[in-house]
């Protein structure tokens, strides 16, 4: 079969990884005998300094007509300083809005060989680390209009209708059947009205998937939770907001930010895919980037948008076979332990995956 995949390199080290992954999904689709067909195209800051806008119209026509889009990462300094309506991350929101992808799918999974990168003590991780954070991803604080007063008050309006609430509530909720049927509900239902209304939305969801054990927490105590007793977690239903947030924290849970993937979906089988990190401006151009979470997101693109789970399972062996070989980037590497480039992971997963 032939796939369409718009590639969207972006800013600082998302170049870099995005070549990585794409050199691993070439072999993918030899082995399998598949055809993969590339289009690039600029967002973010690139885009800014292209065209003078985050997300050209252009993009977004590709991206709509591509069967998924493949995201390295957007943002730097050098837009700090710009207009706040056109900074490269204005360009990220707008794609995901675009497609209309509001379910972000964040899994974090602990790699045993990566133990000892892991910052908890190892009585903390119980039966270990291997949770998603389901995080809405089109509403909130972060499509809410944002205004400042005459004397100078900042606004962000915090909004959730209920339709938004029930859609991703039963995304989360089917994907906890197909792992340990238990979601966590995290809001702020204490203080905030939405978080009342997500909350009163997913009681009566739950209903509906009596299978699974739904329990609710506040977002102070879940970050709590995530490092004192991270196991209980499976799947984690959130906000955009909460689910930036709690997402980070469980990905450095892994080791590395640089090791989690994360798949954006819709309706249809249109998604698009991104490492969680970000473009890690101080780093780019160095070659030491690790790869693994865009080449993990690359796997899910296969799993999700295209069906080919062998296929992205053979990506994610690859990746196992790796890290149990010892081979690390500098972000996974132990002091004083040997590192290697982010070119030399790509091709050692790549390997791994000819194999
Ligand atoms: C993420 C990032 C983005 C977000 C930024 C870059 C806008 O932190 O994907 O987690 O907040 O969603
Ligand atoms: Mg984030």
């Amino acid at each position: 079969m032939k796939y369409h995949i718009a590639l969207l390199k972006g800013d600082g080290i998302g170049p870099e990884i995005i070549d990585e992954a794409v050199k691993c999904l070439d072999v993918v689709a030899k082995k399998f005998g598949h055809e993969f067909e590339y289009d690039t195209q600029i967002i973010g800051g690139e885009a800014i300094d292209a065209v003078g806008v985050p997300l050209p119209q252009e993009t977004v026509d590709v991206c709509l007509a591509s069967d998924a889009v493949l995201m390295g990462a957007v943002g730097g300094p050098r837009w700090d300083t710009i207009d706040p309506s056109i900074r490269p991350e204005v360009g990220l929101l707008g794609i995901r809005k675009a497609l209309g992808t509001f379910v972000n799918i964040r899994p974090a999974k602990l790699y045993a060989p990566l133990a000892d990168a892991c910052p908890l003590k190892p009585e903390r991780l119980g039966s270990g680390l291997d949770l998603i954070v389901c995080r809405e991803l089109t509403g909130d604080v972060y499509f809410g209009r944002k205004w400042r007063d005459d004397d100078g008050t900042g606004h962000d309006d915090m909004n959730y209708t209920i339709p938004e609430i029930e859609r991703i509530a039963h995304r989360a909720y089917a994907l906890a059947r197909k792992r340990r049927n238990h979601v966590t509900c995290v809001d702020k239902a204490n203080v905030l009205e939405t978080s009342r209304v997500w909350r009163e939305t997913v009681e009566r969801i739950a209903c509906e998937y009596p299978d699974v054990t739904t329990d609710y927490q506040y977002v102070d105590n879940a970050s709590m939770q995530l490092v004192l007793n991270p196991s209980q977690f499976d799947v984690i239903l959130t906000g955009n907001l909460f689910g930036d947030i709690l997402s980070d924290e469980a990905s450095c849970i892994t080791g590395s930010i640089g090791m989690l993937p994360s798949a954006s979906l819709g309706d249809g089988p249109l998604g698009l895919y991104e490492p969680i990190h970000g473009s890690a401006p101080d780093i780019a151009g160095k070659n030491i980037a690790n790869p693994i979470a865009t080449i993990l997101s690359a796997a899910m693109m296969l799993r999700y948008s295209f069906n080919l789970d062998a296929e992205a399972q053979t990506i994610e062996d690859a990746i196992d076979a790796v890290l149990e070989a010892g081979l690390r980037t500098g972000d996974i590497a132990k002091q004083n332990e040997q590192s290697i480039s982010c070119t030399e992971m790509g091709n050692a997963i790549a390997n791994a995956i000819a194999s």
